[in-house]
């Protein structure tokens, strides 16, 4: 009996009734993952009703249900796309041969790494954005927050199925260690930068989930080519999230800019804190540090370590099968923007250790696609303002431009330079206090805080008003 209630509790396609070595191990980790959710997710609001949308099944149609839940009952289930037949490994020296199921023993170590890495950033995120829910500017968004989180909280889940399915005692270990990492803890800290970040206030979790996040849909979208196919399949269905969190993140910061626009409108002015706004230089400065961290969780512009990936057939290019060539990369170049000297140049580079800087492009066309709309919001406004993304030198900590001070519109310069601009470049102790000054929860029913304009629409056609979170 126990077994059967527990297969109720995790709503899954994976036949999980019928692996019971499988069942066990989540059985053991089930309680721990609460526990840590009761720990480090969302502080307070853990026991009120929040209209939710839960993965129900995996087809296109009917997957998401939406209801009020309470967070810990939340359904966190194992969902992996449906099995395309006769799928093939698509790229790499095993191009052509039927995809893998099982792990092959000697890409062991090196795919565990690629799961536990991008396993790391979805408890991460949750732990960054734990304490916004008590200062959110709406219902609306406060919802959205949870829907963020407990989605972030499943992607965990589907990482870790991975891990303990296949990876045996290991793979055992490393859900135990997903779960005792902290964000921004010094002893234990989460293995990528971007995720040891604060995320204080909901300008930077808007930020966050539009540059953070997409660079989850980057990496999703290139381990979704993976010749594992249990990876593949996972990450395809978990990129149907992600697709929601990009949504949060631009429409929010897109909300940001229509008040600021309606402010310096409607007070001709440019003083746009005097009226409780945040001001379009201000927000500027998030973009600029935002950008930055995202983009360094591309790695090195240069790299073995993705060249071996895509060789091996486990880490393809973001859309592989669209592209026209041998899908081997053994002789093409890729164009390449580094450092030589003070000197900012493009170089050819063998296309093969080139990956992570091509998949770094394709982030940043579509980043800058995101900041063409908001950029469309401000002229709508009859406003001279353009938000631009920074170089991809500016504020790096890892690859080529670690080394060296880049300036936003991509000059080198001198430390002195530098120390003298970054105030105007990235959020100051100033700014940041300023933005800290208007997170004042906002939660009654219809109600939106004076510094973001409201929703364009509601969440699954409910109105502007609806009760999107019960916190009677
Ligand atoms: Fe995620
Ligand atoms: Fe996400």
């Amino acid at each position: 009996m126990a077994g059967i209630d527990y297969i109720e509790r995790i709503p899954n396609n994976v036949s999980l009734a019928e692996n019971r070595r499988l069942l066990r191990a989540l059985e053991d980790w089930q309680p721990k993952f609460l526990e840590w959710w009761r720990d480090m997710g969302p502080d307070g609001f853990q026991a009120k009703d929040v209209y939710l949308r839960t993965a129900t099944s995996v087809d296109a149609k009917g997957w998401a249900q939406f209801g009020y839940t309470r967070m810990p009952d939340y359904r966190w289930g194992i969902f992996l796309a449906e099995p395309e037949p006769g799928r093939q490994i698509n790229f790499g020296e095993h191009q052509g041969q039927p995809v893998w199921q099982e792990v092959p023993g000697e890409y062991r170590g090196t795919l565990r790494r690629l799961i536990v890495t991008q396993g790391d950033t979805e408890p991460a995120s949750v732990e960054q954005q734990r304490h916004l829910g008590r200062t959110c500017p709406s219902l609306y968004d406060l919802r959205n927050l949870f829907q963020v989180n407990v989605e972030e909280g499943r992607h965990l889940w589907a990482m870790v199925y991975l891990l303990d399915a296949h990876f045996g005692r290991d793979g055992r270990e490393e859900s135990e260690a997903l779960l005792q990492r902290r964000s921004g803890d010094h002893d234990k800290p989460r293995i990528l930068g971007a995720f040891n970040e604060r995320t204080p206030d909901w300008l930077s979790f808007f930020m966050f989930c539009f540059f953070t996040d997409r660079d989850g849909k980057y990496q999703l979208a290139s381990l979704a080519e993976s010749g594992f196919d249990p990876l593949s399949r996972t990450c395809r269905f978990m990129l149907t999230e992600e697709a929601h969190h990009m949504f949060v993140g631009e429409s929010g910061v897109g909300r940001i800019v229509q008040r600021a626009c309606e402010i310096m409108r409607e007070h001709k002015t440019d003083d746009v804190r005097r009226y409780g706004g945040v001001d379009l230089p201000t927000i500027q400065k998030y973009i600029n540090f935002h950008c930055s961290v995202s983009l360094d969780l591309f790695g090195s512009e240069v790299s073995t370590n993705a060249a071996n990936f895509y060789t091996m057939g486990l880490k393809g290019r973001f859309e592989e099968t669209k592209k026209k060539d041998d899908h081997r990369l053994k002789d093409g170049t890729y164009p390449v923007v580094t450092v030589t000297g003070d000197q900012i140049i493009t170089r050819d580079e063998p296309a093969l250790v080139s990956l992570n800087e091509r998949l770094r492009d394709d982030y940043v066309a579509d980043c800058q696609r995101g900041v063409n709309r908001w950029n469309e919001i401000i002229k709508s406004h009859g406003i001279d303002f353009t938000l631009k993304l920074p170089h991809r030198g500016f504020r790096r900590a890892i690859g080529a431009f670690a080394e060296v001070k880049v300036s936003p519109d991509g000059r080198i310069i001198s430390e002195a330079e530098w120390d003298a601009r970054c105030r105007d470049w990235l959020p100051t102790e100033e700014d940041e206090a300023y933005v800290a000054s208007l997170m004042q929860g906002v939660t009654e029913r219809g109600m939106v805080a004076g510094w973001i304009a409201p929703p364009a629409r509601g969440i699954n056609s409910q109105p502007a008003d609806f009760e999107y979170v019960r916190l009677g």
